[in-house]
């Protein structure tokens, strides 16, 4: 039974957790390349750039080929992902609410401190009576003010 790892900048993956998330995969074998690779993203949400030696290895693929397709497909990412996406409407309504640009540069500045944080904007996803608005993971925050903006945050630990 596969157990849950959740990669942070404390926590890579060791070289015998990824050799372990790959064993099952004939060795020599380049054409599984990618299911190895989308293995090791499922298995730590990322493909560590530790992994491609350990792979290059396995499937006997040069580590450039590796590095081709990873930086091919938009499914694989070389990091590990942020536990919070924030997803900030950037809809008419949103942008125009006089609370909008403090909400972004709070967020901004909440992200640099904190990697656990993603910031992205979207178009509109509905609301727009109560903008601004925002999406974290799938929370939905509407009547967004700088003051609410910081206190709902510290939920997410
Ligand atoms: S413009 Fe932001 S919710 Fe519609």
């Amino acid at each position: 039974m596969q157990t849950s790892f959740a990669p942070d900048a404390q926590n890579k993956p060791t070289d015998s957790q990824i050799k372990e998330a790959i064993k099952d995969f004939p060795r020599n074998n380049a054409s599984l390349l990618i299911p190895i690779l989308q293995a090791v993203q499922e298995r730590f949400g990322y493909v560590p750039p530790e992994s491609l030696a350990i792979i290059s290895k396995h499937a006997n693929v040069a580590r450039s080929r590796i590095y081709g397709v990873l930086t091919f497909y938009e499914e694989f990412g070389t990091k590990p992902s942020p536990k919070y996406k924030i997803r900030v409407c950037r809809g008419i309504a949103c942008r125009h609410n006089p609370h909008y640009s403090k909400i972004v540069n709070k967020i901004k500045s909440i992200i640099s401190r904190d990697n656990k944080f993603a910031l992205e904007t979207i178009a509109c996803p509905g609301p727009c009576y109560h903008a601004p608005m925002m999406i974290v993971n799938d929370d939905y925050y509407v009547n967004l003010t700088e003051l609410k903006l910081a206190k709902l945050l510290r939920n997410y630990k």
